[in-house]
């Protein structure tokens, strides 16, 4: 806990900011700005957040929405995952690619082909249209198999279910979410196998998030607009009873919302670099990082 003065204290969370995933996924496509000649391209937002895109821009590290629009160079793929079709695209296109796809997220793809490769039915619980639901869905349309996508316990209900279903989850669904969506699958299909493919940085910073919320009178969340881990952390502070408020940057902070507070709790999403929420802290305290801050990220061996 640091003080500002006598009478604010700013309470940073357990866990904050990026992700090993994201990190892993910054590190690699500047190191590939580095030692690449020719263009590299990342193929949509590889982080949501406008601040990080605009910081690669500088190192001139370009963004394109399609394949189809890079015409030669170095693709950087999603932290994500992309599906087998693309990664073939783009070396039909003669690009080199670099693929960042986090090691957590391969984890979904492993498992989901073992349970397809098993004869299980795959079920992913996920947001439909989602990349890295995209990713996964077109690995097991590659061998053959179909995906079906649930994101709710009602639309288990209605999707069309066989005797062997295998569950598997996006690293980014809420534990209690897979859990109800298995319980749910179990009632009509007899050999169930559901493995957990959630990646504990999400919970972790959720957990982290929550326990801050019911320590202060008001959570400053950091994180991009795009974010949806950001506003889902945002969410949960509201859940706990706190007033928390979304920002991108320092600018964004109205000073109405600190009025008559006290203690002020501040998190960041998993997309947020640690320049970004140390510039928001410096901006609540006055100029200067508060006394004793360390950030500590989301566990890397999740
Ligand atoms: Fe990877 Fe988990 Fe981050 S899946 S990208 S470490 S939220």
């Amino acid at each position: 806990m640091n003080k500002t003065d006598g009478r604010r204290q700013i309470v940073l969370a357990e866990v904050a900011g990026f992700c090993f995933g994201v990190q892993r996924a910054v590190e690699m496509t500047e190191a590939a700005r580095r030692s690449r000649t020719g263009t590299v391209t990342t193929l949509g937002a590889l982080v949501h957040n406008e601040q990080v895109i605009a910081r690669m821009e500088a190192q001139g590290i370009g963004r394109a929405g399609d394949l189809k629009a890079i015409q030669e160079g170095t693709v950087v793929l999603s932290a994500h995952g992309a599906s087998p079709s693309v990664l073939a695209q783009a070396k039909a296109q003669g690009l080199d690619v670099v693929d960042v796809t986090c090691p957590f997220v391969t984890r979904v793809h492993r498992m989901a082909k073992q349970l397809h490769e098993q004869g299980y039915q795959v079920v992913l619980v996920g947001d439909p249209g989602h990349t890295e639901v995209k990713g996964v869905a077109g690995l097991i349309e590659s061998l053959g198999g179909t995906v079906t996508v649930v994101a709710t316990v009602e639309a288990v209900r209605s999707a069309p279910l066989g005797k062997k279903v295998g569950v598997v989850s996006q690293t980014t669904q809420r534990p209690e979410q897979f859990a109800a969506i298995v319980a749910e699958v179990c009632k009509t299909a007899p050999d169930v196998r559901a493995i957990n493919t959630i990646c504990n940085a999400t919970e972790e910073l959720q957990a982290a998030a929550a326990r801050l919320a019911r320590q202060v009178d008001i959570v400053i969340v950091v994180g991009g607009k795009q974010s949806a881990n950001s506003r889902r952390l945002r969410q949960l502070c509201e859940e706990a009873g706190t007033p928390a408020y979304q920002i991108e940057t320092a600018a964004e902070i109205d000073p109405a919302w600190l009025e008559g507070k006290e203690k002020i709790g501040l998190t960041a999403g998993a997309s947020t670099p640690d320049w970004i929420l140390e510039e928001v802290a410096r901006h609540l305290n006055g100029g200067d990082l508060p006394a004793g801050w360390r950030l500590h990220h989301p566990d890397e061996k999740s």
